[in-house]
């Protein structure tokens, strides 16, 4: 009898015809609406393999469900939406997405940068909304990009990859990260420097930590007030590691400049969120790996996860230790 594998959300043909020959699959056939908890708790109980999305909340009472279940294949590279104790205490392989997503996530990181910065949504709406009347000095500037000195909090794959985007600009790249990289301070040309001073002297900060308990709301009020007045905040790694009240103050009140947002505490985000309203945030519904390539390639990454799980070979990306 074959393995059976459930699969959270409608993947192209072209990357589970793989998995249909080895396993009896079945799939949520929904693109556009998340798989219920109440279906996947249902669909868990007799699979041996589960490929869910960063949409999927895999808690413990699902993973208690789960009486066949070998693997959890996430297709993405943060697994915050997966409780991997509880999969590692019941003896399930839990796998991300990792390294095929970073230059993508890097590029989209700094457009919103960029976005952010020359103010360019704003921008376009203002002419698509028949404001533009005039050429006059003023008129839609921002901040300088070229020259600026970029934060990055986390210096990971993707924070290493923007720091590549961001010497092509001949900016100061400044960064923190729990321990410190000299070999990459040294190949990248880039500074080390606390928390505290990487907030206080960047004109760009950019989040590029994983969602953990210990970065849990790591920018609130206290780290916003210690930014200078023209920074703006980059957060393409997840909604939570920043307060969204303290910056929603903090942008009403110009204490900050800006801020691009790629995610979100809440997603999708409810339309009526305050930060949406202020014209100095630039909002994005977390596209940070959506290009075509890349999605093909984390949903093969995750699928070839799924495969070594369940055929007794370690899977590439096992994030149990
Ligand atoms: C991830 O992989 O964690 C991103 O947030 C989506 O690509």
């Amino acid at each position: 009898m074959k393995p059976k594998v459930y699969i959270t959300r409608k993947l192209p043909d072209q990357v589970i015809t793989q998995i249909r020959e080895r396993f009896e699959v079945k799939m949520w056939e929904e693109e556009e609406t998340p798989v219920t908890y109440e279906v996947l708790e249902n669909e868990i109980q007799e699979v041996d393999g589960l490929l869910c999305l960063l949409t999927e909340t895999v808690d413990e009472s699902l993973i208690k469900k789960a009486k066949n279940l070998k693997i959890i294949a996430n297709m993405a590279v943060g697994f915050n939406n997966i409780d991997l104790e509880s999969a590692t205490k019941h003896g399930i392989m839990v796998t991300n997405t990792p390294g095929v997503l970073t230059e993508t996530t890097a590029d989209l990181t700094f457009a919103l940068l960029m976005a952010t910065a020359r103010r360019l949504i704003e921008a376009s709406y203002y002419l698509e909304n028949g404001d533009w009347k005039t050429w006059s000095p003023m008129q839609l500037t921002g901040q300088d990009i070229h020259g600026a000195t970029l934060g990055i909090i986390g210096l990971g794959r993707i924070g290493e990859a923007l720091v590549k985007r961001a010497k092509g600009f001949d900016m100061k790249v400044i960064y923190y990260n729990r321990s410190r990289k000299a070999e990459q301070e040294k190949k990248l040309g880039i500074t080390y420097k606390s928390f505290e001073n990487v907030l206080k002297e960047s004109d760009f900060i950019c989040l590029m930590v994983p969602y953990t308990p210990d970065t849990i709301n790591l920018i609130g009020e206290n780290e916003l007030s210690l930014m200078k007045k023209n920074a703006i905040l980059i957060n393409t790694a997840r909604g939570g590691i920043v307060d969204e009240d303290a910056l929603y103050h903090a942008l009403e009140n110009k204490e900050i400049w800006g801020a691009g947002l790629d995610v979100f505490e809440k997603e999708p985000v409810p339309l009526d969120h305050p930060l949406l309203a202020l014209p100095n945030v630039v909002s994005l519904p977390h596209i940070g790996s959506a290009s075509i390539a890349t999605r093909l390639k984390m949903a093969d990454l995750a699928i070839t996860n799924l495969i070594a799980g369940l055929q007794g070979d370690t899977p590439p990306n096992l994030l149990n230790k």
